[in-house]
């Protein structure tokens, strides 16, 4: 078990924390594969009502760790190509399955899988300083977690668009205006707050609870389609001159240079 994801179980309520901040929280697999198995413990765990995403050091989450991507694109690359799946992706189908409520409290930045995770969540609080971002198509890919479609359904095509594709980060007030965000709350107050909702909705009565939430919800066929329509996209987008070009930009700390990757690509 990595040391990156804490989780504490208190009050029916599930807390994954992230404890990556010299990294500002960008998850590994180890991470995918921690939350995924607390995931599936809320399922089965009849002492989990409600599971609980924290952030730490100011940051929520800066999305996927790029080494990663570098490494699907070019060391791995053959199982890319042919769908091997990543703890990422295990993590992300878990996502739409879930039946129990997930809560979310961001502070500072959420980038990539840090802002879609929460278009499956049922509460998100937010601080002042929370700025959601996802920048895929700056990284040759496309929106993922089935945000495709999540993002249309919580805010509509134009904001989701406006989001997920021109990239626009979205600050605090945005996202709540857009619909993502509940509440905007000081920083000190995130966790107390996030806790308070969580513990409230553990105290309803459960199966009503649940079946809330189901019939809220309806079916995640739909979603779960897209998740495997973007993971298609993803594969072979991930090995493309062009976001091979921006995840070694990003590690080497300069910007990218796409006519440059798709020039040499072609020699
Ligand atoms: N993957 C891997 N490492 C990451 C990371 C990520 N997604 N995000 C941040 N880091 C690392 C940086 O490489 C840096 O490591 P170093 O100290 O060893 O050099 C450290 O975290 C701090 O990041 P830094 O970029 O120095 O901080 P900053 O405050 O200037 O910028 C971000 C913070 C999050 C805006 C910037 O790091 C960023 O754009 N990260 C990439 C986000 C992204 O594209 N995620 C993928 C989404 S699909």
């Amino acid at each position: 078990m990595t040391q990156e994801i804490e989780i504490k179980v208190a009050d029916g309520v599930q807390v994954i924390r992230f404890l990556r901040a010299d990294k500002k929280n960008a998850f590994t697999g180890p991470m995918y594969n921690a939350m995924s198995e607390a995931v599936d413990a809320a399922e089965t765990n009849d002492d989990i009502a409600v599971t609980v995403f924290l952030g730490s050091g100011g940051v929520f989450s800066a999305g996927n760790d790029i080494n990663d991507f570098l490494r699907r694109a070019g060391a791995n690359a053959n199982d890319t190509a042919k769908g091997i799946p990543t703890p990422s992706l295990d993590f992300i189908r878990r996502l739409p399955k879930v039946t129990k409520p997930m809560v979310a409290g961001v502070d500072g930045l959420a980038i990539g899988i840090g802002t879609t995770m929460l278009l499956h969540c049922d509460l998100v609080y937010a601080t002042p300083a929370a700025s959601l971002r996802t920048p895929f198509l700056d990284l040759g890919l496309v929106p993922e977690a089935g945000s495709s479609l999540v993002g249309q359904m919580r805010m509509g095509y134009p904001r989701a668009f406006e989001l997920l594709v021109l990239g626009e980060p979205f600050s605090a007030e945005r996202a709540h205006a857009a619909g993502i965000v509940n509440k905007i709350v000081p920083a000190e107050e995130l966790e107390a707050t996030t806790l308070k909702a969580a513990k409230r909705l553990a105290a309803k009565p459960r199966e009503a609870l649940m079946t809330a939430r189901r019939l809220m919800r309806g079916s995640p066929a739909a979603i779960d389609a897209m998740i495997d329509a973007e993971s298609t996209a993803y594969r072979s987008l991930m090995v493309s001159p062009e976001a091979k070009e921006a995840f070694t930009a990003f590690l080497e700390k300069r910007a990218p240079d796409f006519a440059k990757a798709r020039a040499s690509a072609k020699k």
